[in-house]
């Protein structure tokens, strides 16, 4: 089939590439003319596991060609993915769907009978009725469809190729027919299909971020109660994930949700259902946006507790920039949240990550970034661990006390082995677990390379 993909960020760059890699003709279309040039030479726009070279074969055999004209995209195909960003606008909570209006507005003048514009972009209820009505009254015999799009960043090709399930919300039997057509291999592979309205395929990707990132918020709160209790969150959130029906993922504590999505998703449903007179029904979505928030601040009040009260001319080495692992993405990251928290009140921070320091370098430029793990924690009073890197899980703990002032490690991401470092005479804090064992301790004195101590919740 021939499709195009518009918009080629971390969505669409990943669908335009794997569109491709099953089959399809495919234009990539980007109003971004650096980022087009950069993908036709084959560089990806992101860091993606698996994306180089999925572009690298697409743009070798033909099937992935890339564009900046919506004209082009007309011409090309009679199926157009929209994948545009839909960011929170700056004065409110609620979704800014200009870039999605955009695209509409520019397709409208080209698009033939029979063309069909399927959004992927996570959009406020209601909006494909909205661009159906609208196209329609330029472009007739047009339709618009909806195909919501639930890739991770980080294994966002594996989550393409092998979805859980696909979405997708149409008006007519001619638009299920041509998307059953776009993604027939996974048919094949028996992924589930639901094939329902516009407006409910919309909502299940709103509510399906809202509980995801509810069910972070819920153990963070809970990590909350354990400082307050004395209690281990860890045990509590691998003990609550043994019932299957509530299941161990997405009950990780620590520094809370950030990205792209999460964050403006909730608030931009919270915002649609005011708007349609659902306010009450997702009340929850303010609290867990206010537990989410709180992980950052509690975040530094801990750091800052742990530099003995001020923050003021001590140096805070920094592990992690990006919003998660195996990602470059910074965007809402809570890392740079808490290091630039840091800095502002006075500490010298140095910022390590393995892919994204460009990133973090283009967004916070006040921070001090490098590119080596010793050279970062050099002569640090404290380690802040923001970002669960799988890298950091395999540092050595004696080395770093070497090079560091103090060693104090505030695991705020509570996913490294405690073990190593109080081996190595390291303090390590991590919130919601104040009972780690003491008895597990080599000693009880820290920082002085005979073992260290875990540090008690104030
Ligand atoms: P992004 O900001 O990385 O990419 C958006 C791209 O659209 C940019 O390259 C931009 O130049 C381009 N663009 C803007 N206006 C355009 C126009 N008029 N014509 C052509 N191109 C245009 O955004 P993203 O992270 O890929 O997210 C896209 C959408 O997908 C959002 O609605 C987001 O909520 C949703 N989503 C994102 C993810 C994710 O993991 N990032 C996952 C699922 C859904
Ligand atoms: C999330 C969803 O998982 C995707 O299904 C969805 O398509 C996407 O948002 C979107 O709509 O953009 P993503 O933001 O890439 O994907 O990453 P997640 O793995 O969901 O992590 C989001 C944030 O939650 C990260 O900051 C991560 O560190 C944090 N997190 C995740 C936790 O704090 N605890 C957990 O247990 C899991």
């Amino acid at each position: 089939m021939k499709i195009t993909v518009i918009g080629t960020g971390y969505v669409g760059a990943v669908h335009a590439a794997c569109m491709a890699d099953i089959g399809h003709e495919v234009l990539g279309v980007d109003v971004d003319a650096d980022r087009i040039r950069a993908l036709a030479s084959g560089r990806a726009p992101v860091h993606e596991p698996g994306l180089d070279e999925i572009l690298a074969r697409t743009l070798a055999s033909g099937r992935l060609r890339l564009s900046t004209s919506l004209a082009d995209a007309a011409a090309a195909a009679s199926t157009h993915f929209i994948c545009v960003g839909t960011p929170q606008r700056s004065d409110g909570q609620a979704a800014d769907l200009r870039y999605v209006d955009a695209v509409i507005d520019g397709l409208a003048p080209h698009l033939r009978p029979g063309s069909l514009v399927v959004g992927k972009s996570t959009v406020p209820a209601g909006t494909a009725v909205r661009l159906g009505a609208r196209l329609a009254a330029t472009s007739p015999g047009t339709e618009v469809a909806w195909n919501p799009e639930f890739l991770r960043e980080g294994s966002a090709v594996e989550d393409t190729l092998r979805p859980a399930r696909l979405v997708v919300g149409v008006a007519s039997a001619h638009a299920e027919a041509v998307l059953r057509a776009v993604y027939a291999p996974m048919l094949r592979a028996k992924v589930p299909f639901i094939s329902t309205d516009p407006t409910t395929a919309e909502l299940v990707k709103v509510a399906a971020n809202a509980f995801l990132a509810t069910k972070i918020s819920f153990i963070n709160a809970m990590a909350e109660v354990c400082d307050a209790a004395a209690a281990d969150v860890a045990v509590l959130s691998a003990a609550l994930g043994a019932d299957p029906r509530i299941g161990p993922r997405f009950l990780q504590s620590g520094l809370g949700f950030g990205g792209s999505c999460f964050p403006k998703d909730i608030r931009a449903f919270a915002a649609r259902a005011a708007q349609i007179g659902a306010a009450e029904s997702v009340e929850i979505l303010n609290e867990v946006d206010r537990i989410n928030l709180r992980q950052r601040r509690r975040t530094v009040d801990r750091a800052r507790e742990l530099l003995g009260g001020s923050f003021t001319g001590r140096r805070v080495a920094v592990l992690g920039a990006a919003f998660k692992p195996d990602s470059d993405d910074v965007r809402d990251s809570p890392a740079l949240a808490v290091a630039v928290a840091a800095s502002r009140e006075g500490a010298d921070v140095l910022v390590h990550d393995p892919q994204a320091l460009d990133n973090a370098r283009a967004t916070c430029p006040e921070l001090t970034y490098a590119s080596d793990v010793p050279k970062v924690c050099d002569d640090a009073d404290l380690v802040l661990h923001l970002t669960a890197w799988q890298e950091y899980r395999k540092l050595n703990p004696a080395s770093l006390a070497e090079v560091v002032r103090t060693a104090v490690l505030l695991d705020a991401r509570n996913s490294l082995d405690p073990q190593p470092w109080w081996s190595a005479g390291w303090t390590v804090c991590v919130p919601g677990r104040p009972l780690l064992s003491p008895s597990a301790l080599p000693s009880t004195s820290a920082s002085s390379g005979r073992g260290g101590e875990q540090c008690m919740p104030s």
